[in-house]
């Protein structure tokens, strides 16, 4: 039924109950998303390739789900870009487009692999409602490498409560990051909502 998933993904609390939803939701995800013009990815890879001159540069795709910014990445001249994702059927579409060096499962809580070695991660309709908790960014910021890139998405809907913009200032204002964009645009379009696209480099 067109739109059932869109309905329930926002209400949906905890990891478990997370990655059953992405699970059961992998075969319809991307007809359900383009119905609604899904336009974050593709607006986050030419961000991200803007202000990356070098697209040989390895970019971890966190929360990559079936490999639809994999995609834009690619598309965007990015040769080097690795996924991981907490559903094991959202990855097995993203396994079957070929735009991954390497792609895994992981935990909800699980500290990032290698995340230093990324000269961006990114994580595009990730953290927020519908997804991963506000403490993921700073699980992932952490994870970079000094001046490596924090690529991320919140939707009008995670925009609603205060705290995740108030994170995002706190790391420029604390001094410990530099926001290089901050985009405000389509993310469904046809429903009307909408996406900041954040570039933080990592002081
Ligand atoms: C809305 S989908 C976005 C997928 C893809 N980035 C895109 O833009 O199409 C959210 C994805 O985040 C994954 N996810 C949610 N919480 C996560 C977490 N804590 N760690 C890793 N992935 C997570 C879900 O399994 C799902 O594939």
């Amino acid at each position: 039924m067109s739109g059932s998933f869109l309905d329930k993904v926002y209400d949906v609390k905890g990891a478990e109950a997370t990655r059953a939803l992405y699970d059961d939701w992998s075969d319809s995800y991307e007809a359900e998303v383009a119905e609604s013009g899904y336009a974050t990815p593709g607006r986050a890879a030419q961000a991200l390739a803007a202000v990356m001159p070098d697209k040989s540069a390895p970019v971890l795709d966190f929360g990559c789900g079936t490999g639809l910014f994999g995609q834009a990445l690619r598309r965007a001249g990015f040769t080097q870009i690795d996924g991981v994702d907490l559903s094991a059927e959202m990855l097995e579409h993203a396994r079957a487009k070929d735009v991954y060096t390497t792609l895994a499962q992981i935990a909800a809580d699980a500290p990032v692999h290698n995340g230093g070695d990324y000269a961006a991660i990114a994580a595009v309709g990730v953290i927020g409602a519908g997804a991963a908790p506000l403490s993921v960014l700073d699980t992932l910021f952490d994870a970079l490498a000094p001046n490596a890139l924090i690529c991320f998405s919140f939707n009008d809907h995670t925009l609603e409560d205060p705290a995740f913009e108030a994170r995002v200032q706190a790391l420029v204002s604390d001094g410990r990051a530099l926001q290089i964009r901050r985009d405000y645009g389509d993310h469904f379009p046809k429903l009307k909502l909408n996406s900041v696209i954040y570039i933080l480099q990592k002081t």
